[in-house]
Formats: structure tokens, sequence, C-alpha cells
């Protein structure tokens, strides 16, 4: 079997940190290693479009600011395809099939779908759009035919109801979609990076993110503002790593070579959080080491966007030729889709010699 990974992101903003090393990092070591027959990278405008029905706008214009996060991060049009959602309307098609497989009650019990329920204040009256995303997410990832979806762990629930329609699908049809695995990151501090100011979540209604495109003043700024221990008062003070943003950061972004370069008085991560936990060690100095990381990591992702902002019009070209082959690749799936539902009326001839059979005379 085709080995084919597919993922993609809402285009509601630019794209921070948190995507970086929840899901983007990953793609681009995935799409560098060459093991895989076919990488499809979305930009879903039509899911971005569920909750912001209102404001098509804000999706419009963020699609190439996803697309130039995209390309800096490495994501390469020559491996990876990038595809624009609502250019595929094959997606609308399966969503409207798979939609009789899936229960209103199994939607509501969707954990992803009940919190962003909370978070958006949907309660008196929900979208039905937005209350279905996850059977239009379950379209996208079974049209490209996809075995590896790398996602946050806030996906895990979207990829269980592609599977519940997969399973359901096949046994009702027979085989026809393949099964996605969900590929989470592999270190506990990149499920789930907290925001700056130590909330559970990055988001850009509480000005908590560092930007993939973020100046390096503006990284500084925010590296030495974050929260740590508050009980972490003097130096000589022992220090607690649970909830303490820098060390977080420091696990999800720090590499050995990184000691050697800016910190060589300690020869690596465990043995700086040791003598925090011991009490000695300063947050300033922490800090100072995070935004040498930080910087490091983030500088080249800057400079490579800042070559493609040059050219706008050719990164709009790219996503075009990525829609026009994502759709023929939708396509095709949505033929067998149909074929396996009998509802290809046309290309089947056993069904026309049938229904004439049954009024021939004698
Ligand atoms: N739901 C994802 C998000 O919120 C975006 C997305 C849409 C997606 N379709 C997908 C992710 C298919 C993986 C596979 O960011």
């Amino acid at each position: 079997m085709k080995k084919i990974m597919l993922t993609g992101d809402r285009p509601t903003g630019k794209l921070h940190v948190g995507h970086y090393v929840g899901s983007l990092r990953r793609r681009v070591e995935l799409q560098n290693s060459g093991e895989y027959d076919d990488i499809f990278i979305m930009i879903a405008d039509a899911q971005a479009l569920t909750d912001n029905a209102d404001n098509p706008e804000k999706v419009r214009q963020n699609i190439i600011e996803v697309a130039l996060d995209y390309l800096a991060c490495g994501l390469d049009p020559e491996k990876s395809t990038l595809l624009i959602q609502s250019q595929i309307p094959e997606l609308c098609e399966l969503s409207f099939y798979y939609m009789n497989l899936v229960t209103v009650s199994r939607l509501q019990r969707n954990p992803t779908v009940k919190s962003e329920i909370q978070m958006r204040n949907f309660e008196a009256s929900i979208p039905v759009g937005f209350f279905t995303y996850p059977i239009s997410q379950a379209a996208d990832i079974t049209a490209f035919k996809a075995t590896t979806v790398p996602v946050g762990e806030d996906q895990m629930p979207m990829l269980e109801q592609t599977k519940e329609i997969v399973h359901k699908f096949n046994s009702v049809y027979g085989e026809t979609l393949v099964d996605p695995k969900i590929l989470l990151p592999d270190n506990q501090a990149c499920l789930r990076l907290p925001g700056i100011d130590g909330k559970a979540k990055m988001s850009k209604s509480l000005n908590n993110c560092i930007y993939l495109s973020e100046e390096p003043e503006e990284i500084k700024k925010k590296v030495f503002s974050m929260f740590t221990d508050p009980n972490h008062i003097r130096i000589e003070d022992p220090g607690r790593l649970e909830g303490n943003t820098v060390f977080t950061y420091l696990d999800a972004f720090c590499r050995p070579e990184y000691f050697p370069e800016f910190l060589p008085e300690y020869a690596n991560l465990d043995e700086l959080k040791d003598h925090y936990k011991r009490g000695g060690l300063g947050d300033m100095k922490v800090k100072r080491f995070l935004n040498n990381v930080l910087q490091a990591e983030l500088e080249p992702i800057r400079n490579r966007r800042k070559e493609f902002q040059k050219d706008i019009p050719a990164v709009y070209e790219i996503l075009r030729k990525g829609s026009e082959k994502a759709e023929k690749a939708a396509a095709q799936t949505l033929k067998e889709v149909k074929a396996a539902m009998k509802i290809n009326y046309f290309d089947d001839e056993e069904l026309i010699r049938m229904q004439a059979a049954k009024y021939t005379e004698e």
C-alpha cells in the first residue's frame, strides 16, 4: 500500500511556534525522509468558514500567510502538494454521503466539537456546518487516501471520528476507504505547547503566541516576559519545573548542540534542570538561553519567509497547481466511493441491462 501523508491548518492567522512543534516540524522531516509516495498539505479555508461565516475576509487574508509559513518551514512544493480545501469540490460530495453514516449524538459527543462550542459561545445556536465539520474533515483525510495524519493532540477526536466513518463505510459498501493513522508529537512538551503566559492554549485573542514570522526583538521581549515559577523569587530559591513555561519551551526546542554554543557551563538540559530545582539558578539566565535557542530556530524560517514574500503571485501559483493536482486525486476516490455505493448509474452497464430486461417483452 502507498504511504500517503495528509494534514492541514485553518487559515485564521499566522502560524505560531505551537503549530511548529506540534506538527509542522514533523511534516518537514517526514517530507524529507523520502518515505512517502504522496504528501498533501491542506489550507482548510472551508473548515475555517464553519465558525467564521460572518468574517470570510479574515479567512481570505490568511490563506497566503499560512502558505508563506509552510514554505518558510521547509515544505517544498516539489515534494509536497499544497492545496486550498475549498478548491476541491469533491470534498463536499464525499461529506454529503458520509453524513448518512454519522449520528447527531455521536457528533455531540466529539470532545473537540464540545469544547469549541463552549469556547465560541455556540451553545444556544450551533451552525450546522460547524457541527458537522468532523465529517468534512473525514472527507479531507479519506479523499487523498491518507495513511498518516501528523497533527496535534487536539485533533485526536477528529481522527477517531474519521476512522469510524471509514469502518462504517467499508462494512456497509465494501472495502473502499483507507484507514488513517494519527501521528502525534513524540515529545510531551510538543503535544500542547502553552502560551508565553503559561495558559494551556496559545491563541491570538490571548496575545500569548510567538509567531514563526516574529522579528528578533519581539521574540526576545516575549521570552523575557514568560511565565516561570511564581515562587522562585530569589536566585537561591529552589525552582519548580512543572508548569514552568520556559522549561517547557526548552523541552520542545532545545538541541544538544545549543549547550556548547550558548551555555557551555552545562552539559545538557538535565543538568540545567537539576540546578534550577536545587536553587541557585536565576530565571534570567534560563530565559537568556531560551532566547538564544529560539532565535537560532526561528531565524532561518523568518529569512526563508522573506524570500517567498518577494513573489506572492508565485505562491498563489504553487497553491493553484497543488489544488489542481489534489482535485485529481480526490476525484478518483469519489469515483470509487460512488461505485461502491452503486450510484455510478451511467457507468454501470449491468444495471442498465437489467433494467432493460425488466421491460423487454416476450
Ligand atoms: N482541524 C484542523 C485544525 O483545526 C485542520 C484540518 C482540516 C485538518 N482538515 C484536516 C487536519 C485534515 C488534518 C487533516 O487545525
